[in-house]
C-alpha cells in the first residue's frame, strides 16, 4: 500500500520539492488559459538537477487544450531524451487570484507520468496542493493510478 504524505506547511517539504513548487509557480505565469482562466504550472526535476517547466496551453477548440504536466513531460522527452525524472510539482491559480488553489493531475496526465515512470524504471514523486492548506506527496505515478494499464498489459508474455 503506497503512503501519501501530507503537509500543512510548505516549509516542512524537502527542499527539492520547495524549489520545484517555486519553479512551477513561475511557470504558471506563462499559462495560456483564456477559456478556463485556470492557470497551471508544472516543474519536473531531472536526476542531473535540471528543472523543466510547463504551463497549460488552451485552444478555442477545447479538446486541443494541453495540461501543464504533459507540456513539461513531453518537453523532457524531446529536449533531454533518456533523462530520469525524480520529482514533479504541480500548482494552480485563478487568473484573477493571488493565492494558489488546489489542483491534482488529471487522469491522462497521471497515465503519461506512469509511462515515463515505467520507461525509466524509477519512481517519480509528485507534490500537489490537494486541498486548501494540504500539500500531498505521492511517492510515485503508480500510486496515483491503482490497477493501472501499462505495456505489461499489452504484452504480458514479455
Ligand atoms: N489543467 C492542467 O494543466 N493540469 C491539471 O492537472 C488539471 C487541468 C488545465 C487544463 C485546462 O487548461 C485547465 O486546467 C482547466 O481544466
Amino acid at each position: 500500500m503506497s503512503t501519501f504524505q501530507t503537509y500543512t506547511d510548505i516549509d516542512a517539504l524537502d527542499t527539492e520539492f520547495q524549489h520545484l513548487i517555486h519553479k512551477a509557480k513561475e511557470a504558471l505565469g506563462k499559462a495560456y488559459a483564456p477559456y478556463s482562466k485556470f492557470h497551471v504550472g508544472a516543474a519536473l526535476l531531472l536526476e542531473n538537477g535540471t528543472v523543466i517547466t510547463g504551463s497549460n496551453q488552451e485552444n478555442a477548440a477545447y479538446p486541443s487544450c494541453m495540461c501543464a504536466e504533459r507540456v513539461a513531460l513531453y518537453a523532457v522527452a524531446s529536449l533531454h531524451p533518456g533523462a530520469v525524472i525524480t520529482k514533479v510539482a504541480v500548482v494552480a491559480r485563478k487568473k484573477s487570484g493571488k493565492d494558489l488553489i488546489p489542483v491534482t493531475p488529471c487522469g491522462p496526465c497521471r497515465q503519461v507520468m506512469l509511462e515515463f515512470e515505467t520507461r525509466q524504471q524509477q519512481p517519480l514523486g509528485v507534490v500537489m496542493l490537494a486541498s486548501e492548506h494540504e500539500w500531498v506527496v505521492a511517492p510515485s505515478a503508480a500510486s496515483l493510478l491503482p490497477y493501472c494499464f501499462t505495456k505489461d498489459n499489452l504484452h504480458p508474455e514479455h
